[in-house]
């Protein structure tokens, strides 16, 4: 590996992502690297906030707002004096997060102007680019099975219309950005294992690692 690697893994939900995030530390880790696995929304302040406000539906707020949130939420994420991205990459550790900004693209873009919600995240962005943006890209149909059959509570976001909506979403931002950003995508319909080699064999392709 080049140097500590800042990745961020994408996906609708019930995409695999958070299965996949897990599985490429393991890897990583196996092979010797130190390894920060990290999540927005966060389990910070903010970010906790979020989730038992705001994606438990107990309470409205205008879609800003809430995209505003999660930008706050990812500014605390990578400056955190402790454990913060920017921290733990100072540290050596290569990082992965399970979303980072393209999710607010997307799941946001789904109701707001896109465009409105990338200028929102212009500080993120400029503080830390992901080395790779890493797609799990499953049809909504396939996420939304997995969802069903896993899941004890389903969260405001979590219905087939919307899983729909935020993956064309996905797909218009990555086309948007794709000259600033470095957009990896991989089939994450298949099982587990699968996806993982898949996602180990694009990263080395790409060469962000060497074995
Ligand atoms: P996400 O973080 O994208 O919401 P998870 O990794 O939490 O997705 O996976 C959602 C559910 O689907 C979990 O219960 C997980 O065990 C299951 N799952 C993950 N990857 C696969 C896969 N490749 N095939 C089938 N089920 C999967
Ligand atoms: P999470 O509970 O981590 O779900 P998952 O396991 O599927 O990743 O994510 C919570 C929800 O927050 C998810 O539906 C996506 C949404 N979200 C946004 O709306 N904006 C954002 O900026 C981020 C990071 C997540």
């Amino acid at each position: 590996m080049k140097k500590n690697l800042f990745i961020a893994i994408e996906g609708i939900d019930g995409s695999g992502k958070s299965t996949q995030a897990k599985n490429i530390a393991k890897r990583l880790e196996a092979e010797g690297h130190k390894v920060y696995l990290t999540f927005e929304p966060t389990d910070m302040r903010i970010g906790k906030m979020i989730r038992n406000t705001f994606l438990s539906g107990k309470e409205k707020a205008d879609e800003k707002v809430i995209a505003a949130l999660f930008v706050a939420d990812r500014l605390d994420h990578l400056l955190h004096e402790t454990d913060g991205i920017l921290k733990k990459l100072a540290e050596g550790y290569t990082v992965i997060t399970d979303r980072y900004y393209f999710s607010s693209y997307a799941y946001h873009g789904a109701h707001i102007d896109m465009d409105w919600v990338i200028n929102a995240n212009k500080m993120a962005a400029e503080t830390l680019k992901p080395d790779v943006n890493l797609f799990v890209d499953v049809s909504p149909e396939v996420a939304m099975k997995r969802i069903n059959a896993n899941r004890e509570s389903i969260e405001i976001y979590e219905t087939l219309d919307n899983l729909k909506a935020v993956q064309a979403q996905y797909l218009r931002a990555f086309e948007k950005l794709k000259n600033e950003e470095h957009i990896v995508a991989v089939n994450g319909d298949d099982s587990p294992e699968k996806v993982t080699e898949n996602l180990w064999e694009a990263l080395q392709k790409e060469n962000l690692i060497q074995e």
